[in-house]
């Protein structure tokens, strides 16, 4: 039996295994935030030389970067990126995400939707049938928290301010549970239209690509099928 640990080192090689082979001296990747991300990181620090810089969607995965002497860029001074590796704290088999459990929301949906291809790395812990057992991370202004709280509660949510953190961009993060996605696109549409909501961790106006699932029969591929 592998510990979620292992499962999440198997994600983060499965990731290096196909990233590595569409990366050119010039390209640009993004990399998204948490523990499954961090072992990517530290997996591709020997292939730094394969590719030019990295786009990071926090403070902590720049940080990561860096000391493994990957080039960190600001995304202001790129116009796109090839691809963007990163994890989730839940996923549906329609590569539908709920993501922020690390509180880099926004910054991962902003980079991620510079990039062609969002690769999702997870153990099969966070494959779920259906969203929503994890409670939805929303980031707000600090003074529209109990606004937006109000709203959320009329959808048949529970807010809980995430106590004691702040986000990179300066903001409060609501972690929010009992909310049911029957229409995620519609739903994460619904909650962005919310005044002073910076953004939502639901994933599903533009979801993932490809996930790669870790689990204890080996590694699974989930591929979006374009329309
Ligand atoms: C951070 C995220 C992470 O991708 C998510 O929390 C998964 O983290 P981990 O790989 O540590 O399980 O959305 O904001």
């Amino acid at each position: 039996m592998r510990t979620q640990d292992e499962l999440k080192q198997q994600a983060a090689q499965a990731a290096l295994d196909i990233v590595l082979p569409q990366l050119q001296p010039e390209s640009i990747l993004g990399v998204g935030t948490g523990s499954t991300v961090d072992r990517f990181i530290d997996l591709l620090a020997a292939h730094r030389e394969a590719f030019r810089a990295a786009v990071s969607s926090s403070e902590r995965s720049t940080q990561r970067l860096q000391a493994a002497g990957i080039q960190v860029l600001d995304l202001n001074e790129v116009s796109s990126l090839t691809l963007y590796v990163d994890g989730a704290d839940e996923l549906d088999h329609q590569l539908n995400m709920i993501k922020g459990g690390g509180g880099a929301l926004t910054r991962e949906k902003i980079v991620a939707s510079v990039a062609d291809r969002f690769v999702c790395i997870v153990d099969e812990s966070k494959l779920v049938q259906q969203l929503g057992r994890f409670a939805l991370p929303i980031e707000v202004i600090p003074l529209a928290r109990e606004a937006v709280a109000r709203e959320v509660r009329q959808l048949g949510g529970r807010p809980v301010l995430r106590a004691g953190f702040t986000t990179d961009n300066g903001n409060q993060i609501l972690d929010v549970s009992g909310l049911q996605y029957d229409d995620p696109a519609e739903f994460e549409a619904m909650l962005n239209n919310i005044p002073g909501v910076v953004c939502c961790g639901l994933f599903a106006i533009s979801g993932a690509h490809l996930a790669l699932v870790a689990g204890q029969d080996g590694m699974s591929l989930l591929e979006l099928q374009e329309s």
